[in-house]
């Protein structure tokens, strides 16, 4: 992420306040010299949002959630590093050019820009297609399906024709690049060289990112076969688990309603569309991700899941539930009946059933309990089971009252005491119980607590001797950040936090610097400085003796007498000398 020069980011950074950027989405509150908030990124009752306007970074004690301006619009924003950058550069008025971006960033650029070309052109081909007269038999698989002229031109939906090479043919007459086309997903390579279409015979689903833009394709066998859908491969544009299909188009429908129907299959959710159901997104077949559930969050404030009356459906679906817990976002269930898929039931029974669809959804928890119990039945083996599979579940509830309900629940469904029950689910398991403890996230280690102290006072200990204390990192990812610290503030002459962040690619370490940075303080520095003093002096001192140790043995070997005595009392001495520093 080191591709923009720093002086650009500087300038950006200084005109991008921190407390004024994220001030627009959360509100803060002045405390000493920080300002501090609810967290954007986790559901935080008190506040534990920290920003420090003087070292331009921001950090969670609840989530651990980390970063300067920049990280913070792309964890918010969902942007890359670059669109970030471009972004407040463009809100603050800093001109940046495409040598701003960096020889990497503008490779990088450039090249998503050819891909979006390339699937603008693609779709266009699909599309056109599906009207033409070759496009017959794509004509009467849509009419089979029961869709409208107006949901096949709100979904840019197409058709591939069954042939070999009529999209490769379509992009090379226009010039497009074919590499390119292949990378998107679009194009297969043949064995003797050259291109074929991956999608042909089929239905195509463009798939649309939040501006609207292609970014993958989605294409369905015309009737029976084997693969059923083929879908684009991951690329720079698309990643499914950020994806949900249909989302541009149910902005309208999500903000009237304020909650997301949430179907697995791309014709679920054109079936809703033909029945007038407009706030409805698709997962595409895979259990939800975090980041879809961020992405809902962001736009509504009830989610309900429809699903399949099937054992996968319901799985599925289940993995969810502790995703919506820990983001604080409100779920439900809406099992149909078995045998139907949301595009079944609506054409034989219409969609009443999802035009108040919260109401009439069932609660998360009690719909788990019900599925566990058909599972495992409530003999006393099952009851056990039962728990034990429920604990995850329930420890993901982070609203006491909202536990306490559901603990009263449980308890007379599965007809044990509240009191045990409770006992047993909030017990948690080995690795829950490390994960919860917060002490997990203090800096323990005489490596960290010196990062802290050179992050807190960088100007204290001249940097010879820092450099010299890093060399006694056993920690190979923190001497390396003790190290980019150093070389960071000799660069600039002082230690710019949020300089430094920029210059470290790992999310997990930048989180780490800010933790460290407006975490508590160590009173003792003294005592710290010593420890590092010590430690150099021991290294030199174990270099020494092993230096000794060789010339001993030489000595000993040409039996050279009085060098023999010599050396045999500086031993001695260095020996005594690292016993002292152990005591
Ligand atoms: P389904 O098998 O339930 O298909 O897969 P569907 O949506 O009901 O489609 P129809 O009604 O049979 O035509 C649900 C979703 O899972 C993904 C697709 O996104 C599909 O819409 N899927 C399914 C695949 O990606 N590949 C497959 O082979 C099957
Ligand atoms: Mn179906």
């Amino acid at each position: 992420m080191a591709f923009i020069p720093e002086d650009k980011l500087l300038e950006i950074k200084d005109a991008a306040r921190i407390e004024e950027v994220v001030g627009q989405y959360v509100q803060l509150s002045q405390r000493g010299k920080n300002l501090l908030g609810l967290c954007p990124f986790h559901p935080d009752s008190a506040p534990s949002f920290t920003v420090s306007p003087e070292k331009g970074i921001f950090h969670c004690f609840g989530c651990g959630a980390g970063g300067n301006v920049f990280s913070f619009l792309m964890q918010h924003q969902r942007l890359t590093f670059p669109e970030a950058v471009e972004e407040l550069a463009r809100r603050y008025g800093i001109p940046l050019t495409v040598r701003d971006l960096g020889p990497e960033g503008g490779r990088q650029a450039q090249k998503r820009k050819l891909m979006q070309a390339i699937n603008r052109e693609a779709a266009a081909f699909y599309q056109a297609n599906l009207k033409a007269p070759k496009g017959e038999k794509g004509r009467a698989y849509v009419k089979k399906r029961g869709l409208t002229l107006e949901v096949v031109k709100d979904f840019h939906l197409g058709y591939a024709l069954d042939e070999w090479d009529g999209l490769r043919r379509h992009l090379q007459n226009k010039g497009i690049s074919l590499d390119a086309a292949q990378e998107v997903g679009l194009l297969m390579p043949r064995q003797q060289g050259g291109y074929y279409d991956r999608f042909r015979d089929r239905l195509i689903f463009p798939i649309l990112d939040r501006q609207g833009r292609v970014i993958a394709f989605g294409g369905r066998i015309i009737g029976q076969g084997e693969p059923k859908y083929l879908n684009s491969p991951e690329s720079p544009l698309y990643s499914k688990g950020r994806t949900l299909y249909g989302l541009p188009q149910a902005q309208e429908g999500l903000r009237q309603t304020g909650a997301a129907l949430v179907v697995e299959g791309y014709l679920d959710l054109l079936a809703l569309r033909v029945h007038g159901i407009t706030n409805v997104v698709a997962t595409l077949g895979t259990a939800l991700t975090r980041e879809q559930v961020r992405l809902l969050k962001n736009q509504v404030s009830r989610v309900v899941l429809v699903f399949d009356g099937d054992v996968a459906g319901a799985r599925a679906m289940r993995r969810a539930f502790p995703l919506f817990a820990s983001e604080g976002l409100a779920v439900r269930v809406l099992p149909l009946p078995p045998g139907l898929d949301p595009d079944t039931y609506a054409f034989e029974h219409g969609v009443e059933l999802f035009q108040e669809p919260w109401d009439k959804a069932q609660p998360w928890f009690a719909f788990l309990v019900e599925e566990l119990v058909k599972a495992h039945g409530l003999e006393v083996e099952g009851r056990v089971r039962i728990v034990e599979e429920l604990r995850s579940y329930f420890l993901a509830l982070s609203d006491p009252v909202e536990q306490g309900l559901w603990l009263k629940f449980t308890a007379e469904r599965l007809g044990v005491a509240e009191s045990t029950l409770r006992q047993s689910l909030s017990s948690p398991g080995p690795v829950a119980a490390k994960r919860l403890d917060p002490a997990g996230n203090l800096a323990v280690n005489p490596e960290e607590r010196l990062i802290r102290w050179v992050l807190h006072q960088p100007h204290l200990i001249p940097l010879e001797e820092l450099e010299e204390w890093a060399q006694e990192f056993e920690d190979r990812e923190l001497k390396d950040l003790m190290q980019l610290i150093i070389s960071s503030f000799r660069e600039h002459g002082a230690l710019d936090h949020s300089l430094l962040l920029a210059r470290v690619e790992e999310e997990h370490l930048r989180q780490q610097i800010c933790l460290l940075t407006l975490g508590e303080g160590e009173p003792c520095t003294e005592l710290l400085a010593e420890h590092w003093r010590r430690a150099c002096l021991r290294r030199r001192l174990r270099k020494a003796q092993a230096r000794i140790k060789k010339e001993l043995a030489q000595a000993a070997a040409q039996d050279g007498g009085e060098e023999l005595l010599a050396l045999q009392v500086q031993k001695l001495k260095i020996d005594q000398q690292l016993q002292d520093l152990k005591e």
